[in-house]
């Protein structure tokens, strides 16, 4: 008998407010043709004025509970993924804590490891599971990344949105370790911080005391991404000596068409078993992967037992992959 960590259920939020690439040529100098052909975004949606990161997760939660059956009294801990936080401190998971009810039930903390920041949070909540310390969790990716942006830098406010995802994962105790069991199978995290200066953000507490604005070497963020999350991919397969054709699914971060096709490519992976996203959300950081995942759950895309592959690469770099039995 294995301990393992299930994904039991997805919930997903997006704010009512559009933005398409036309909107946004009214904005800077840039056109629908420019933005979709270099990244395969059309439109993403933008949090309304005062909407807050903790809402959004509020609403992605409360849907992923909802369909377990569970309320916040079934949960021991929430990881929540962000990059835009409501307030420095506290973190924001304590908010989302009190308001779907946990009281002082469990623990709840923020997780900061940018557009990678899901697969972090995800390979947290399993190690804490695996060990027995926790039986339930929350794991929320949730950005309003409309904050960090220059609407004045055409090179980086074109290709960010908000929104939010969330999934309750749990103990399974039924497998026996083998690849075909049901749940996490494994997690895989890197970084490199010699990089960091190739996309970031300009503010912070200790520096600037401002929030500052999104920075990026796009020609070399891409290079990389392109280079480790192809890595990454095959780190996570090799651990159960399984090939890219035994993916069913491979959902990645959705920074970028052509990110993904790269990627996909190299892996000589069909694209009709990627999870495709972005041309309708843009790049939602920390929330991208779980908002795909609540898509292709609910357009019955996912079945029991396919094995999915998620993977992300962010700032800092940050990369990583979860490998999972659905
Ligand atoms: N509209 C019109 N023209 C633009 C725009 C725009 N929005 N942005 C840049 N340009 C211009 C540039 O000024 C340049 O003009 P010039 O040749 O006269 O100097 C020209 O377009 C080409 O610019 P490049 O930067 O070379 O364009 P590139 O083909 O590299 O595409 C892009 C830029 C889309 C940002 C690409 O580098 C990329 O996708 N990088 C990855 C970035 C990314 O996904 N970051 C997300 C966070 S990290 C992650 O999530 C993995």
């Amino acid at each position: 008998m294995t301990r393992r960590t299930r994904i039991i259920s997805c919930g997903s939020y997006l704010p009512a407010g559009i933005m398409t690439n036309e909107d946004i040529a009214k904005v800077v100098n840039t056109s629908n043709e420019w933005i979709e052909q270099r990244t395969g975004i059309k439109s993403r949606h933008i949090a309304a004025q005062g909407e807050t990161t903790s809402e959004m997760a509020t609403h992605a939660a409360r849907q992923a509970l909802a369909k377990a059956g569970l309320t916040g009294l079934d949960i021991d801990a929430i990881f929540l993924a962000t990059t835009t936080p409501d307030q420095t401190f506290p973190a924001t998971a304590v908010t989302v804590q009190d308001n779907i009810g946990m009281g002082d039930h469990g623990f709840a903390l923020d997780l900061q490891a940018v557009c990678s920041g899901f697969i972090y949070a995800l390979a947290t909540a399993d190690n804490f599971v695996k060990s027995g310390q926790i039986g339930r969790a929350l794991v929320i990716g949730a950005e309003r990344f409309s904050s960090l942006l220059d609407w004045t830098d055409r090179t980086t406010c074109v290709l960010f949105g908000d929104g939010a995802g969330a999934v309750v994962v749990e103990v399974d105790e039924t497998g026996t370790g083998s690849a075909k069991d049901r749940g996490i199978l494994s997690t895989h995290l890197h970084s490199e911080g010699a990089h960091r200066s190739l996309l970031y953000v300009d503010g912070g507490p200790s520096t600037t005391q401002t929030v500052g604005h999104v920075r990026m070497n796009g020609k070399e963020v891409f290079r990389h991404a392109v280079t480790r999350m192809g890595e990454v991919v095959h780190e996570a397969l090799a651990q159960y000596h399984l090939k890219p054709e035994d993916i069913r699914w491979l959902i990645p971060h959705q920074a970028n068409q052509r990110i993904i096709d790269s990627t996909v490519a190299k892996l000589q992976l069909p694209p009709d078993r990627v999870v495709m996203t972005v041309s309708q959300h843009g790049n939602t950081s920390a929330a991208s992967i779980p908002l795909a995942l609540t898509v292709a759950i609910e357009d019955g895309r996912i079945q029991r037992d396919d094995l999915l592959l998620l993977e992300a690469m962010g700032g800092g770099f940050t990369w990583g992959a979860a490998l999972v039995r659905w």
